[in-house]
């Protein structure tokens, strides 16, 4: 009989195994979100990208060294051409366990079907207001109209479960919360709340000013909810909550007021190929790199990604009345 076969596992200084990869294919987006980009974006140019064809194969090494869960994210990865195919390429990988996504809506009305076909399971669809011209001046380029047509079709499509992303900034969107809830709870799906986090100059608001914890949204909520206290299983930075006699879950991300950095079981890979060991460190390797210094020796990738768990960072410190000491948006790494 065949031994069993025995996933190896990437495990960091701190015991953290690490299962979980998250990939933006596209540091490019068709919104320009407040929160996460200032008016005027410089992107990448081509040749400092990660190919299709490179993101693949490193999705693969991940999967062979017992990465079981793959999210794709961006900027808004729909915009990437070939992004399906590649969808289709990693959903297929024979070693993953489930390949999740993270987009902002604009795309989903003409294609939630072929995500589905893709294996994709799980979306998460951003959505911070249900007014149009919040939402114009949050998005600073979005139109809610598209956004909530394609939530609408990813319902119909039917997905293991969709769940909504709102950025709540004070004065901004947050007399909202009950409504995105009540939005969720009619469409039989789920939502979290994120604290905005301070990563990369941006031009529109002060963020500290602008910091409306998740314990002010949950108390917000109280008032017109019965929140029932979810214990997950699943390592992951949200602490969820189910509506009381209903299947929505509220979840809160909340990166300021409580520290989830024990339990992290994820890296992240930026489009140009940089591995990012934290979210609030500027920890990483160069893959990019290693693969075509090497010619794409497996071998060599995996070894030092492998590696790079020596330099994984304990926990992030986020501050939001300085400077960000993190100079990259969300949309380079990866929501
Ligand atoms: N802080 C918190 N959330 C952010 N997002 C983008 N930029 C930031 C930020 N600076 C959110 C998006 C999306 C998710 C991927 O990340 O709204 O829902
Ligand atoms: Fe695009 Fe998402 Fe950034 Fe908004 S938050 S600009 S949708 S990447």
């Amino acid at each position: 009989m065949p031994a069993p076969l025995i996933k190896p596992l990437l495990i960091d200084r701190f015991g953290r195994t690490v299962d979980y990869v998250r990939i933006s294919i596209t540091d490019r987006c068709d919104f320009r979100c407040v929160y996460c980009m200032s008016e005027e974006m410089t992107f990448l140019p081509r040749e400092q990208i990660l190919s299709l064809e490179e993101i693949f194969l490193l999705a693969q090494c991940f999967t062979e060294l017992g990465v079981g869960k793959i999210r794709i994210t961006g900027g808004e990865p729909l915009i990437r051409r070939g992004a399906l195919e590649l969808l289709h390429n990693i959903g297929h990988l024979p070693l993953l366990d489930e390949l999740v996504m993270t987009t902002n809506g604009s795309q989903l009305s003409n294609c939630a079907e072929q995500l589905k076909l893709a294996q994709v399971s799980r979306l998460n669809i951003s959505l911070d207001t249900l007014k149009a011209d919040k939402f114009k001046q949050l998005t600073r380029t979005g139109d809610l109209a598209v956004v909530l047509k394609g939530i609408e079709s990813a319902i119909k499509t039917g997905f293991k479960r969709i769940k909504l992303n709102a950025v709540i900034l004070k004065n901004r969107n947050d007399n909202e919360v009950v409504d995105l809830v009540n939005f969720a709870l009619n469409s039989g799906i789920d939502i979290s709340f994120i604290e905005e986090m301070p990563l990369g100059v941006i031009s529109s608001h002060d963020r500290a000013e602008a910091y409306y914890s998740s314990d002010e949204i949950k108390a917000d909520l109280d008032a017109y909810f019965k929140l029932e206290k979810i214990q997950e299983t699943t390592a992951g930075p949200s602490d969820y909550y189910r509506v009381s006699g209903t299947d929505t879950k509220v979840g809160f991300i909340s990166p300021h007021s409580h520290n989830f950095c024990s339990t992290c079981n994820r890296v992240r890979l930026t489009v140009e190929g940089r591995l990012l060991l934290c979210l609030g460190n500027e920890h990483s390797i160069d893959l990019k790199s290693v693969m075509r210094n090497s010619e794409n020796n497996t071998d060599l990738i995996k070894q030092a990604i492998i590696e790079s768990m020596m330099i994984k960072p304990e926990k992030h410190e986020f501050n939001l009345k300085e400077q960000p000491l993190i100079m990259r948006h969300m949309s380079s790494t990866g929501g």
